[in-house]
C-alpha cells in the first residue's frame, strides 16, 4: 500500500524548508558577482529556500528588501549592508518580528549589537594593513618622498573605512610616504578608470603608487595609465585588495604588482550559520575569513587554483 507521505502533496514538503531573505548590496564588482553566485549556489546544495535581492548599492533599496523580508515572514535576514550607518530603525523592526539577522561581508557601525545574530567576513583593517605592509617594504630603499594616489570605494563602506585607516596606520611610520589624492571610485572599473584619469591630468609623472581598495578599480585605472603613455606596475607601482581573477590576469601580464586577498565566497558559512540559528545553536558574534597577499610574482603560480 502507497506510504502516507507519498499521498501528501510536494507543497507539504517545500513550506519545511528554511527561508532565507538575502539583500545584497548590488553586482558593482568582480567580486560581488562570486559573492552571489557563491551565496545562490550554497543555498541550493544545502535545501534553503533562497529569496534574493540586488540594491544596486542603495541603503533605501536594501531597507524596503529587508521590510518585505520581515513582512513575508523569512526564517532568517541576511545581508551586507552597503554603508555602515543608518540601520537602527530597520534592525529593530527584524526584533520586533523575532527574525534572526546575519550580516555577511560589511558590518554595521550601531551601539546595539543585539540588532544581530553574528557578523561573518574579512577584517577590512588588516587587509588595508597588509597593503601598507607590502608597500613599506617595497619601498625600503627608497629615501625620497613616495607620492601616493587612493582610490577609494562606496562613500561611508566599512571597506572603504576600514581599508583607508589601516593603510595610514602602516605608512605613517615613514613621513616620506604622502597620499597626495584620495577619491572614491565606488567599487567599479568605470568609476576607477574615470577618476584615476583625473589624477593623471593632476599630477601625471608626480604619482608613484596607486593604492586602490578594490582589483576591479585598479583594473580600470591600468587603462587610463596606459592611456596616459605610462607603465602599470613599473612608472606607478600598483596595490589593491580581493585578489579576484581579473586581477591574477593583470599581475600575469605583469600590470599589476600585488593584490590583498579578500574572500566572497561566504555562502557555505552562512548557510550552516542559517541552520544553527534554526536549530537554535549558540553562534560567534564575529566569524573572521583568513586571507592571504598575492604579489605579481606567484600569480602565475597561483592562478588555476583560484576559486573566484
Ligand atoms: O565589501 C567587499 C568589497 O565590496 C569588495 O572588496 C569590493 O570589490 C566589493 O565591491
Amino acid at each position: 500500500s502507497a506510504s502516507l507521505t507519498s499521498l501528501l502533496p510536494a507543497t507539504a514538503f517545500a513550506q519545511n524548508k528554511i527561508v532565507l531573505g538575502f539583500a545584497q548590496v548590488g553586482a558593482e564588482s568582480e567580486w560581488r558577482t562570486a559573492n552571489t553566485e557563491s551565496i545562490k549556489s550554497s543555498a541550493a546544495a544545502a535545501g534553503i529556500d533562497l529569496k534574493f535581492s540586488d540594491a544596486q548599492q542603495k541603503q533605501e533599496n536594501q531597507i524596503k528588501a529587508i521590510r518585505s523580508y520581515i513582512a513575508q515572514k523569512v526564517d532568517v535576514i541576511a545581508f551586507s549592508p552597503v554603508v555602515e550607518t543608518g540601520w537602527d530603525t530597520v534592525l529593530l523592526e527584524a526584533k520586533a518580528a523575532k527574525i534572526p539577522v546575519v550580516l555577511t561581508d560589511r558590518s554595521v557601525n550601531s551601539k546595539d549589537d543585539s540588532l544581530y545574530v553574528t557578523f561573518m567576513g574579512s577584517d577590512f583593517t588588516e587587509e588595508g594593513r597588509k597593503a601598507g605592509r607590502w608597500l613599506v617594504e617595497k619601498m625600503k630603499d627608497n629615501k625620497g618622498e613616495v607620492n601616493i594616489v587612493e582610490l577609494q570605494g562606496t562613500v561611508g563602506s566599512a571597506p572603504a573605512i576600514d581599508r583607508k585607516k589601516g593603510f595610514e596606520e602602516i605608512i605613517k611610520s615613514d613621513p616620506k610616504f604622502k597620499i597626495i589624492r584620495s577619491q572614491t571610485g565606488d567599487f567599479t572599473r568605470a568609476k576607477g578608470k574615470e577618476v584615476m584619469e583625473a589624477f593623471l591630468k593632476a599630477d601625471g609623472k608626480k604619482i608613484n603608487v596607486l593604492y586602490a581598495h578594490n582589483d576591479d578599480m585598479a583594473i580600470g585605472a591600468i587603462q587610463a595609465i596606459e592611456e596616459a603613455g605610462l607603465k602599470p606596475a613599473k612608472d606607478i607601482i600598483i596595490i589593491s585588495i580581493d585578489a579576484v581573477k581579473g586581477a591574477f590576469e593583470a599581475m600575469m601580464a605583469g600590470k599589476l604588482n600585488v593584490s590583498i586577498e579578500c574572500s566572497p565566497l561566504l555562502g557555505p558559512q552562512l548557510m550552516s550559520a542559517v541552520k544553527d540559528i534554526k536549530a537554535g545553536k549558540p553562534l560567534p558574534k564575529r566569524i573572521v575569513t583568513q586571507e592571504g597577499i598575492f604579489p605579481m610574482e606567484v600569480a602565475d603560480k597561483e592562478f588555476p587554483s583560484r576559486k573566484y
